[in-house]
């Protein structure tokens, strides 16, 4: 029998919308070509993605290089972590996940193997007697390596610039964040959006589009005041999320079914942020053609978290039986604007302004250098300056008659009379904050592929087995085929001319004049058209037209000359088809 995933690759290939890469030179893989359908399909998902999470959030769009200078890299903490468990097979060469090998073992219960230490899975390995999926020789005895997914290259000739392809298209937000503050006015919250390329070296990429080496992401980071912003929850609240939480997992429990509000009220989600994100996008999921049958909400194991993520739920399609993440809704805190203010030593918070000057006590020091000079040497300056340190963070500490600090792991006692300690009574107009970060991290290659899986049917019409995609209007490549019923007596005239008209309203028509009409309503139908109209020999008596509904086969008739602004009612949901 044929898989849902194969069947998928079957129609993709014949029908345009996504192939192998390089196919005549033996392929690539994880590289795929998005044919027409493909790309008319990714675009739609990326054009719905930004009406949804840009343009009605009010939300800034940038677009950033693919390639970073290694600094980047090494701040944000991918050059140290963004690896993934290798394992080599030292008789055929092959390359496998050590991590996924020992969790899709049949006898093996581990079901978070990235949370062990390499020496670990590899013993697993050679307990379970695990041999190479490519050649069947036993890997036992093979070390388990971190194996970086960034891709490297140098930047100009020679190699004193090493460069890297972006793993995530986050990093170019954060690291210019500075100049996005500044167009926000440093007003928090403000959200900052990119959709892109990222590039990752899939140890073993899988077939179809779900890992891919050169993948597409829509990502939001939304830079948060964690004291005192707050999302406007009231606008999901009732939105039922499918979730599937730690305690969950680790109990083999069902997945609950909670309002927003519930999953808040009862502690499952613990940011209201990320419960916020997880029902406005339930619903975007919704609207695109994802089945909420196969859908859900799933909170990483302790050890699946990113370096980066203190709480980290995916939203989680099902197709083929395999569970695919589609997003990521990360809580990422400041840890990326830390680090970039930390490596570059440029500012990485906002001025947050009050509204009216606050009256504050600050503690001060005024070292006596001329007594620290003689007494620490070359460490009296670090010394003064954790003294500071001190006494913005531990006044009390100060109230005795000496002082201990730390530099470098040495400590330092100082006569406190010596340290110039004082507390001054100071306005202040407002404060440095550090925003934090909430990240929905979409894979839009991902979404396609789910949204064409879930959308496939079978019925009969005619007696014959119809293959249809049951695509969103909004989202379908095509909106429109239009058809003559004969390429003759004007009828074919006719058809092209209201072609134009179509195309001039902002449709997204395909016109099709050979072979059979039966046979040119399959065709689209199988692209997932959501209309057809065909022009007949009672159009050119009364000026009307056939409309056929892709999903129903059902037909009306429709004036020519209402015929556009039917359609484009038809596509954006504003009327429904039966009520024609
Ligand atoms: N900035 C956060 C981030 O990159 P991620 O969970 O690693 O988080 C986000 O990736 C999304 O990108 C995933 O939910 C998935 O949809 C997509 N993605 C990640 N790796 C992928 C791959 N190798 N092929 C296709 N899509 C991928």
């Amino acid at each position: 029998m044929t898989s849902e995933g194969e069947r998928l690759a079957e129609l993709a290939k014949r029908r345009g919308f996504f192939t192998g890469t390089a196919g005549p030179y033996g392929g690539v893989a994880g590289f795929y070509t998005y044919g027409p359908q493909g790309a008319a399909l990714k675009d739609n998902v990326e054009a719905a993605w930004r009406d949804r999470f840009v343009t009605r959030e009010g939300h800034m769009e940038i677009s950033a290089p693919t390639i970073m200078p290694e600094a980047v890299f090494d701040a944000s903490g991918h050059l140290q972590t963004f690896t993934d468990m290798l394992v080599e097979c030292a008789d055929c060469g092959a390359s496998h996940r050590a991590d996924h090998l020992v969790e899709d073992h049949p006898d093996s219960d581990v079901e978070d193997a990235e949370a062990l230490a390499n020496e670990a899975v590899a013993e697993l390995i050679a307990d379970h007697e695990i041999a190479c999926p490519a050649c069947g020789e036993p890997l036992a005895g093979e070390p388990v390596e971190d194996f970086n997914l960034m891709f490297a290259t140098n930047i100009g000739p020679g190699d004193a610039s090493p460069g890297y392809l972006r793993p995530e298209t986050a990093q170019g937000i954060f690291v210019e964040f500075p100049q996005w503050a500044e167009y926000a006015r440093n007003q928090l919250p403000f959200g900052v959006a990119q959709i892109g390329r990222a590039y990752r070296n899939e140890i073993s990429p899988r077939r179809g589009l779900i890992r891919l080496r050169e993948l597409i992401q829509a990502e939001l980071e939304h830079f948060v005041d964690p004291d005192t912003d707050e999302p406007p929850l009231e606008r999901v609240a009732d939105v039922v999320v499918p979730l599937y939480s730690v305690p969950a997992q680790q109990h083999d429990d069902a997945v609950a079914a909670l309002t927003v509000q519930e999953a808040v009220d009862e502690g499952v989600v613990e940011s209201d942020w990320v419960a916020f994100y997880l029902g406005l996008s339930k619903r975007w999921y919704e609207r695109i053609g994802v089945d909420m049958d196969r859908f859900r909400y799933r909170q990483h194991l302790p050890g699946e978290l990113s370096h980066y993520a203190s709480d980290c739920w995916d939203a989680e399609a099902e197709v083929d039986g395999d569970w695919n993440e589609l997003t990521g809704f990360a809580y990422r805190g400041s840890y990326d604007l830390d680090k970039h203010a930390a490596h570059s030593g440029e500012t990485y918070s906002v001025f947050k302004q009050y509204d009216e000057p606050v009256t504050v006590e600050r503690a001060t020091v005024d070292p006596d250098m001329s007594v620290l000079g003689p007494e620490f040497g070359a460490d009296a300056s670090a010394v003064a300056t954790a003294l500071a340190e001190l006494a913005e963070d531990d006044p009390d500490a100060f109230d005795g008659t000496t002082v201990t600090v730390a530099v470098d792991g040495e400590r330092y006692e100082v006569a406190v009379e010596t340290a110039g300690f004082a507390v001054e009574t100071v306005q202040e107009s407002g404060e440095h904050v550090t925003p934090h970060v909430v990240e929905p991290s979409f894979g839009v290659d991902r979404l396609v592929y789910t949204v064409l899986a879930h959308s496939y049917r079978e019925d009969e019409v005619d007696g014959e087995t119809r293959r249809l995609l049951s695509l969103p209007p909004e989202v379908a490549p095509t909106t429109v085929g239009v058809f003559p019923l004969m390429d003759r007596d004007g009828l074919a005239d006719r058809a092209r001319e209201l072609v134009g008209q179509l195309r001039a309203a902002g449709l997204e028509v395909s016109y099709d004049d050979s072979g059979a009409i039966g046979r040119r309503y399959r065709r689209q139908d199988e692209i997932g058209t959501p209309f057809c109209v065909t022009v007949d020999y009672d159009t050119l008596e009364d000026d009307t037209v056939t409309v056929r509904d892709r999903d129903s086969t059902d037909q009306t008739r429709v004036e020519a000359a209402e015929l556009a602004k039917t359609l484009v009612a038809l596509r954006d949901g504003e009327r429904s088809f039966d009520e024609l």
